[in-house]
């Protein structure tokens, strides 16, 4: 898996384009893309991070932070995912960075995602959906997703996202329409982001070695 999570990194190299600044995303598949950018890291002119995680990484390798801010709109965003379905939809958020993700691949015009053949599934929910929460509200949402879904959410005790918030994971969803369900847990107060990547879902697949 570790070999399949390398070459999906490094394959995805071929879409960066000279002078680009790139969304670059969160995990252990996205952490040899970083690796790799390093290796060409005088044709790009920085990255766009969705977390602490990765800029550690990549100013570890001289590469250049860039505000999002600064950066204005993205030509490529490239992030890993835990779960893909055959229309590019994805869960996303078990590393407790899916709200940057969300901002950086709405933010971007081609979402190139890397991920190993585990990942791939049918129907999207066996992995827990996230869900980052405004702390004071994680009850309420808790109460809220049951009722709107029969899902159960389980708090992330001790995990607080790089914008001091809190996760919540949602166990037993098997999700038939995930623009709908996004669209709907999106309405719940105290809802920062929902994982699930489905209006906007991935533009490329990259599994292993092989664009899908
Ligand atoms: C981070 O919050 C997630 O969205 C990651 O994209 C995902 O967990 C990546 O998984 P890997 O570590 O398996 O690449």
């Amino acid at each position: 898996m570790t070999d399949a999570k390398r070459l999906a990194g490094e394959k995805a190299i071929e879409y960066v384009e000279d002078g680009m600044v790139i969304g670059v995303g969160t995990g252990s598949t996205v952490a040899y893309f970083i690796d790799a950018l390093a290796r060409i890291k005088h044709r790009v002119a920085g990255a766009v991070s969705s977390s602490e995680q990765s800029s550690e990484r990549l100013r570890a390798h001289g590469i250049e932070i860039v505000d999002l801010n600064t950066a204005g709109p993205l030509q490529l965003y490239v992030d890993g995912a835990d779960e893909c379905d055959p229309h590019r939809r994805l869960i996303k958020g078990g590393g407790a960075a899916l709200t940057r993700e969300k901002i950086i691949a709405e933010a971007s015009e081609q979402f190139v995602c890397i991920i190993d053949a585990a990942k791939r599934v049918d129907v999207l929910g066996k992995f827990p959906l996230p869900v980052e929460v405004i702390p004071m509200a994680r009850s309420l949402v808790a109460r809220r997703i049951v009722k709107a879904t029969g899902g159960q959410p389980v708090w992330r005790e001790g995990v607080v996202t790089d914008n001091g918030n809190w996760v919540l994971d949602v166990h037993g969803l098997a999700i038939v329409d995930p623009v709908g369900l996004e669209s709907e847990l999106n309405q719940i107060p105290g809802v920062v982001c929902v994982g699930l990547f489905a209006r906007r879902s991935a533009d490329v697949v990259i599994v292993g070695g092989e664009t899908v």
